[in-house]
């Protein structure tokens, strides 16, 4: 019988690391659910000592999600186990990861502590984890960089202690795949009680090699791989869930496991989560970048109209590109527009709520004639946002361009019930706007990030806009939507600032290590 390839997902807690990637806790939550329908078997869903938003945001997760086990991590501390249990109080699956550093140079320089201590640390973590749940994964930090004895000693340990899975994390990406494929063999064999526990990897991409090094592991007897939509995290990321995902798929000749994903949703995750988090898929990216599957050249396409497998090693569909066909349009109906929002993983809330929804909807279609998939992901994301914050509106924009005169724009806002209007000058009608914008809210914050993605084809396609604002090391991002860019860029900024002014959810305090 073949095993079962363990899919841990990470994007809402090493993802969210990523520079600039901070979500909010509905933005976590629609991401879970989105992930919950690909069939995910772990969301890892954040690190709820860090911060009241991330304890919340856990907490939301676990009261949300059925059907995929919720995980929370925590430090080797008891503070941050029992932070952790109190968050997954509410999940159906719950499972707690607790990590303590286990190299030389993490032990020496940041713990300051000796290798028993390590080890004392992580085997009442373990046990404190157990009060929680039987679900209990263990992760010796930097193991990457740790020597083979000590891992194996604390490894054993930590299973006769009650942790059930064993994550072996190459947190600075310095591993090669032949190597890393080596250590696990090496791990398991070695550890006497290795067969009580599940062995995990968790791949940093520093050198490029996180899911070279995942797959090199799992070919080794590795169980479960941590992975992240569109390769989000910690500086160069984390190896990519949807190439570890298809790889596997695609070489069945090699692996002797395989995942229980429903591969079709991963477009719809990997574009949720570029436009939640403002970070853009590149176009050349494998699985889900806009040409991985475009054959450009006459040859290729020659072949794959004789036959798709010249050239394909994988069907766009079993990724979910061919579900971008058309859905709805000016003439459908509330119930079909109903129904393919709850597909997506909307909840309409309230009559009114639906009612809003609609009327937008219907507002989309009379500008645009086919509406797809994104542009109804779009409309949640705005829709979602208002109805977590917003105080500012925008009421009216007006713009005059041109040419050989300077660009101008008017901005009107109901700020608090108030309408107030602003102007401004700028270098094309967007940076007018913006400036008029700043002029009545004056945030004063600096734009780290301003961008602009057509969410189909076409020139009457939606343009979304990123807009990511930083003040006082805060940083959030806005999304705007629209036919019209300038109104796209409008709206992502207004949604920026109603997120500044509101209480700070997602800051992660700095904690120190242990
Ligand atoms: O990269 C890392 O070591 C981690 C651990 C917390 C597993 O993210
Ligand atoms: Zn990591």
């Amino acid at each position: 019988m073949q095993d079962s390839l363990i899919i841990f997902d990470t994007t809402l807690r090493d993802g969210e690391q990523s520079p600039g990637a901070s979500m909010t806790r509905d933005e976590k939550v629609r991401i879970a659910k989105a992930l919950e329908r690909l069939n995910v078997d772990v969301i890892e869903a954040g690190f709820p000592i860090a911060s009241i938003g991330d304890f919340e945001a856990v907490q939301a997760v676990a009261k949300i999600v059925k059907d995929s086990t919720v995980c929370a991590l925590a430090r080797a501390l008891d503070k941050d186990i029992d932070r952790a249990g109190e968050a997954l109080k509410p999940a159906n699956s719950a499972r707690i990861h607790t990590f303590i550093a286990t190299s030389p140079i993490h032990m020496q320089m940041k713990l300051k502590m000796q290798p028993d201590e390590v080890i004392e640390h992580a085997v009442r973590a373990v046990k404190r984890a157990r009060r929680y749940t039987d679900n209990v994964e263990f992760s010796p930090e930097d193991a990457g960089r740790s020597e083979e004895d000590f891992l194996c000693r604390i490894l054993e340990a930590v299973i006769k202690a009650g942790a059930t899975t064993l994550n072996i994390p190459d947190t600075v990406g310095y591993s090669l795949p032949q190597q890393f494929g080596t250590t696990i063999a090496n791990l398991i064999a070695r550890i006497p009680n290795s067969d009580q526990a599940i062995f995990s990897v968790h791949c940093h991409n520093d050198l490029g090699l996180a899911v070279a090094n995942s797959l090199a592991a799992v070919m080794n007897g590795a169980r479960q791989v941590e992975c992240t939509i569109n390769g989000l995290g910690e500086r160069a990321g984390n190896a990519s869930l949807e190439e570890v995902v298809m790889a596997v798929r695609t070489r069945q000749d090699i692996f002797n496991c395989n995942t229980r994903l429903d591969t079709r949703e991963i477009l719809t995750c990997s574009k949720l989560v570029s436009s939640i988090t403002g970070f853009p898929v590149q176009p050349n990216k494998a699985i889900v970048g806009a040409n991985a599957f475009a054959h450009e050249s006459g040859i290729h396409q020659d072949g794959v109209l004789k036959n798709r497998e010249t050239y394909e090693i994988m069907r766009a569909e079993d990724v979910g590109w061919a579900a971008n066909s058309m859905v709805l349009g000016k003439h459908s109906g509330r119930n079909a527009f109903k129904s393919r929002m709850m597909a997506l993983g909307f909840e309409f809330q309230t009559e009114k709520i639906l009612n809003e929804t609609f009327f937008r909807f219907k507002q989309l279609a009379d500008k645009k004639h086919d509406i797809f998939d994104e542009d109804l992901q779009a409309l949640i994301s705005e829709v979602s946002v208002q109805m977590e914050t917003d105080y500012i509106e925008l009421v009216a924009l007006k713009v005059c361009a041109e040419t050989g005169e300077i660009p101008k724009s008017q901005v009107t806002l109901r700020v608090n019930n108030q309408e107030l209007t602003g102007c401004a000058e700028g270098s094309g009608v967007v940076d007018a706007s913006l400036k008029a914008i700043e002029n009545i809210v004056q945030t004063n914050a600096t734009l780290a990030l301003y961008s602009v993605n057509n969410i189909t084809c076409g020139t009457d396609a939606q343009g979304e806009v990123t807009v990511r604002l930083e003040k006082s090391s805060r940083i959030v991002n806005g999304l705007g939507a629209d036919t019209d860019i300038v109104i796209a860029s409008a709206k992502a900024y207004i949604n920026a600032v109603n997120k500044l002014q509101a209480p700070d959810k997602c800051h992660h305090p700095q904690i120190a290590n242990v």
